[in-house]
């Protein structure tokens, strides 16, 4: 068997056992006087350590002791109060209740009197007469010898007198007090002297500790596994980010790449490529935030002639547009986006003629007043598949995939309406037997694909972020999941 891992204490408590007869029974006044400690605590630790290492055995008992409480020091110091007052009346040739009561002041006067009316002293006409002078200064006597004999064990006072001064306030009181008594095991006494050398032995590490040399010869103190710890708080993820990290990595593993772009856009790509047309009302300043810097975004003038076609008239693509005239002043104003379909519409017209599948998780800005369900900053899960022969159907499947990858198995499409898609689809979870809406989807139409050059069917969606967050969070406040609530960031499940 190896030697234990040991501290210095334990060490040294063990040595000085093994030094004297392996029967021996120490207590607490023998393990300081032998160890050559003060310090009570120093010693109850080590035979603790020893005693979980087999080495020696502990008997503890609990003792129950009597001692002064702060009005027994005073009493002990400048007598009990019947005392006192007896040693006054004995003092006087006629003690009167008047002259007790100057030579007393009034808190004592009336309790000492009554105290010595059960000694047997009597008033007969304001004075105070004893008849058994002899007993009352015996049992006086036995009281003060009672106090000046604490601290003292509970089963060896004195139990009447114990009574007595337990009915009266602060003279005594009674305090547990644990008494060990160590002896050694024969494991004890076989451990080698020569594993007992008080060493420096390293429970901490610590960069001074790593600076210098002396580890390098020191002991380091075994970790004990299965002691219980407490769990450290460590940082982790904000359950958002949490969940946009299991988003990515699920579309990732679809088969898309992560579109990243800004927020400040032009009306233009937000809406007129989209074939929203001028004078929608969500383009209104009541839901759109526009900025007044920069003034203006510059757009390619073909790109604005070739929307101008679609808006008033259809362009080629057989449509009759919206009528109305068209204005670049009117595109080229910057707000914050209002969707992240803007982005995605700018990566097609950059990449008209390429099969691609992208998608983005990002921030988006509507004047939205905030309350349980809304607010004016929020994100999108956006997404596209542009190639040959992408169709309905295909739609449908890669939401439904994703959905049953983030945990949500039933969803359905209903028919919706956007400007820009046809077929135009809603999306909806069932969660707690409800459905849920969670977001927009269709095929862009040829009115927003032409002008672009896009040549494939257009396969697009853009979903709440933060109401998915709600079901997998289990929130009926949307709001919860920023107003930085530690206690219950705290508690979140990791996703
Ligand atoms: N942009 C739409 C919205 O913000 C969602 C959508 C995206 C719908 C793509 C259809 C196609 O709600």
């Amino acid at each position: 068997m190896g030697a234990p891992n040991l501290l210095n204490p334990e060490r040294r408590m063990l040595r000085a056992m093994q030094l004297s007869d392996a029967e021996r029974t120490w207590d607490l006044s023998g393990i300081l006087a032998a160890c050559d400690w003060t310090d009570q605590a120093v010693a109850v630790g080590a035979g603790h350590g020893l005693q979980n290492h087999g080495l020696v055995a502990v008997q503890e008992e609990t003792i129950r002791q009597i001692q002064l409480d702060a009005e027994g020091v005073e009493a002990l110091e400048n007598g009990l109060l019947e005392h006192r007052i007896w040693s006054w009346m004995q003092s006087q040739e006629n003690p009167t209740m008047q002259g007790l009561q100057q030579a007393f002041d009034r808190h004592e006067a009336g309790p000492g009197v009554g105290l010595l009316k059960q000694l047997g002293v009597s008033i007969e006409g304001g004075v105070l007469k004893a008849a058994n002078p002899d007993e009352i200064g015996e049992v006086i006597g036995q009281r003060a010898a009672f106090l000046a004999s604490l601290p003292d064990d509970a089963q060896s006072v004195d139990a009447s007198l114990l009574n007595h001064f337990s009915s009266r306030k602060n003279l005594i009181q009674t305090v547990e007090r644990t008494q060990r008594q160590w002896t050694l095991t024969s494991e004890g006494a076989a451990v080698s002297p020569d594993d007992l050398q008080e060493t420096m032995v390293i429970t901490d590490i610590t960069p001074e500790l790593l600076q210098g040399e002396a580890w390098k010869t020191a002991e380091f103190r075994a970790f004990d596994v299965s002691i219980e710890a407490a769990t450290p708080r460590t940082g982790r993820s904000h359950p958002m980010q949490a969940l946009i990290e299991r988003i990515r990595s699920i579309f990732l593993e679809m088969g898309f790449s992560e579109l990243v772009d800004d927020y400040v856009q032009s009306a233009g790509w937000n809406m007129d490529a989209l074939f929203i047309p001028q004078d929608h009302p969500a383009r209104e300043m009541q839901d759109t935030f526009y900025l007044d810097q920069p003034k203006s975004i510059d757009l390619d003038d073909d790109v604005m002639q070739a929307w101008k076609a679609i808006h008033e008239h259809g362009g080629e693509t057989g449509s009759t547009g919206w009528g109305g005239s068209y204005s670049t002043e009117v595109s080229q104003r910057p707000l914050l986006r209002t969707h992240t379909t803007v982005n995605t519409i700018q990566y097609l017209a950059d990449h008209p003629t390429e099969a691609c599948r992208v998608f983005s998780v990002d921030r988006v800005f509507r004047k939205e007043a905030i309350d349980r369900t809304h607010l004016p900053e929020f994100h999108q899960i956006e997404g596209i598949i542009m190639e040959e022969g992408a169709n309905l159907q295909m739609l449908v499947t890669t939401l439904k995939t994703f959905y049953a990858k983030m945990g949500y198995p039933e969803v359905r499409v209903r028919p919706a309406y956007f400007p820009y898609t046809e077929p135009s689809l809603e999306i909806e979870v069932k969660w707690r037997g409800k459905w849920l809406e969670l977001g927009g989807a269709g095929i862009f139409r040829p009115e927003v694909t032409e002008p672009l050059g896009i040549t494939s069917p257009v396969l697009a969606w853009g979903m709440g972020l933060e109401r998915l967050a709600m079901l997998v969070l289990g929130l009926d406040d949307i709001r919860q999941l920023y107003i930085s609530d530690l206690e219950w960031l705290r508690n979140q499940p990791i996703l």
